[in-house]
């Protein structure tokens, strides 16, 4: 397994790309599904995420190729498809959970392993379940498996959803867009990529209304064509990048970069004393003197302050002048990164879904291990401020999130290098 050592090395100052979104690369894959016709992903990121969906989406039998190195994919759902998604891939990531939606709608069947446990928490599956089930899905356990039918085809309903879950939303839109009739979906979740894989649904022919807010309509069609979409930019990379040099001092460009995407985050940048200032070509982050300002933080839905940024944000806080609260309402057991920040000389007391965190002058450098995709990276930015060597290992994690990240942050002056196999 590889590991990833950065060392403290000064101030931070260059221009990083952001790459388009993984979390909105993986319900856009899932989309092909509802057309015979091809789907072309373009500005796609090359992540381990996006080859489990391949492969999930191949098992399936849709035709998959990659171009530009994987920055522009096709896929093609011409011919017979195989309705299960199998337990060895889904049990790898819980996004393929997003097969479900579409399967159900195009084939009337679909039968998808449970995710099983995850390290950020339990992780149901009954808001997909009771969404699914208001289109007229009737839905069994079995063997460990999610086994939906129709009887007749999805049929447009109005539901509720007892939370704004992003991947429940994701396979209610896209079940609904070949129901018959309308559906409504109350209390939906927000996020850009939900708004994203909206464009990319209207670009195949759906008929949907109110994304980006909490009700969605979706008039359903006998049949979705081809199309080629963009995938929008990864906000949560964007937002790691953009804690670089707030973290370690000096000015970053984060190309792509976009206000609307974070607005929460951003404003909790600036009460830490951070500047984010808007340029032709993105985001312009800077941290010229002093130490950065405790903030309080709660993790929230889109709009608010999302939860693939609270690791991140708390390496920030590590180091602030004043004690930082941190609350994480999305998922349970979230702060797993918190006593691997501690290992660094962080000062931090985690009860229960809140972490206080006194802020120190510095790190140290210190062996941690990653526990997460996001607690990973939250490491990496952590060592990229500390006095010393850090070593991250189990970064497997890192690659499923992050492309390049060691190239990205080298072009800045960090010290950073992968030993293999380690
Ligand atoms: C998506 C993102 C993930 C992000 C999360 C919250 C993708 C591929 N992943 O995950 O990076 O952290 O949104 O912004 O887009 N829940 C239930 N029952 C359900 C579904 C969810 O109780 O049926 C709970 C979950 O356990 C969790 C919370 O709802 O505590 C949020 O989950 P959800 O919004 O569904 O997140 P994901 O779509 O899995």
């Amino acid at each position: 397994m590889d590991s990833i050592l950065v060392k403290g090395n000064g101030a931070l100052n260059g221009v990083i790309p952001i790459a388009g979104a993984k979390n909105a690369c993986l319900t856009l894959m899932p989309a092909t599904l509802l057309s015979e016709e091809p789907l072309t992903l373009t500005n796609a990121p090359r992540l381990s995420d996006i080859r489990t969906m391949t492969s999930l989406l191949e098992s399936l039998g849709v035709e998959v190729s990659a171009l530009q190195d994987g920055k522009v994919i096709t896929m093609s759902s011409h011919g017979t498809l195989n309705p299960t998604a199998d337990y060895d891939i889904v049990r790898k990531m819980r996004a393929s959970n997003l097969v479900l939606g579409p399967l159900l709608a195009r084939l009337g069947h679909a039968v998808v392993s449970l995710p099983g446990g995850c390290a950020i928490g339990a992780r149901p599956m009954d808001i997909h379940i009771d969404a699914l089930s208001a289109l007229g899905a009737e839905i069994d356990l079995r063997d460990g498996y999610l086994d939906a039918k129709t009887q007749g085809g999805l049929k447009g309903a109005v539901h509720e959803m007892r939370f704004a879950s992003v991947g429940a939303t994701e396979n209610f839109v896209m079940a609904a867009t070949l129901a018959k009739g309308t559906s409504v979906l109350k209390n939906a979740a927000r996020e850009p990529e939900i708004v994203d894989l909206v464009q990319c649904l209207r670009r195949m022919g759906a008929e949907i209304e109110g994304e980006g807010t909490s009700t969605i309509t979706i008039q359903g069609v006998t049949a979705l064509r081809g199309a080629t979409h963009p995938v929008v930019t990864d906000r949560i990379e964007l937002g790691t990048y953009m804690l670089a040099p707030a973290i370690c001092g000096g000015e970053v460009e984060c190309l792509g970069g976009r206000i609307d995407l974070l607005a929460a985050f951003c404003e909790k940048l600036d009460a830490a004393g951070i500047s984010v200032t808007e340029t032709e070509k993105g985001l312009k982050v800077a941290r010229k003197n002093g130490r950065v300002k405790a903030v309080d933080v709660v993790t929230e839905p889109f709009p608010g302050f999302p939860t693939d940024l609270q690791a991140q944000m708390m390496a920030l806080l590590c180091t602030a002048e004043g004690t930082s609260v941190l609350e994480e309402k999305i998922f349970e057991n979230r702060f797993m990164h918190a006593p691997e920040l501690m290992r660094m000389g962080a000062r931090i007391e985690v009860h229960g879904g809140h972490a206080t965190v006194h802020g120190v002058e510095k790190l140290r450098g210190a062996p941690v291990m990653a526990t997460d995709l996001r607690a990973s990276v939250s490491l990496i930015l952590a060592g990229l401020a500390a006095e010393g060597e850090t070593v991250v290992s189990r970064v497997y994690h890192l690659d499923r999130g992050y492309e390049r990240v060691e190239e990205k942050l080298l072009a800045c002056g960090a010290h950073i290098e992968r030993i293999s196999g380690v």
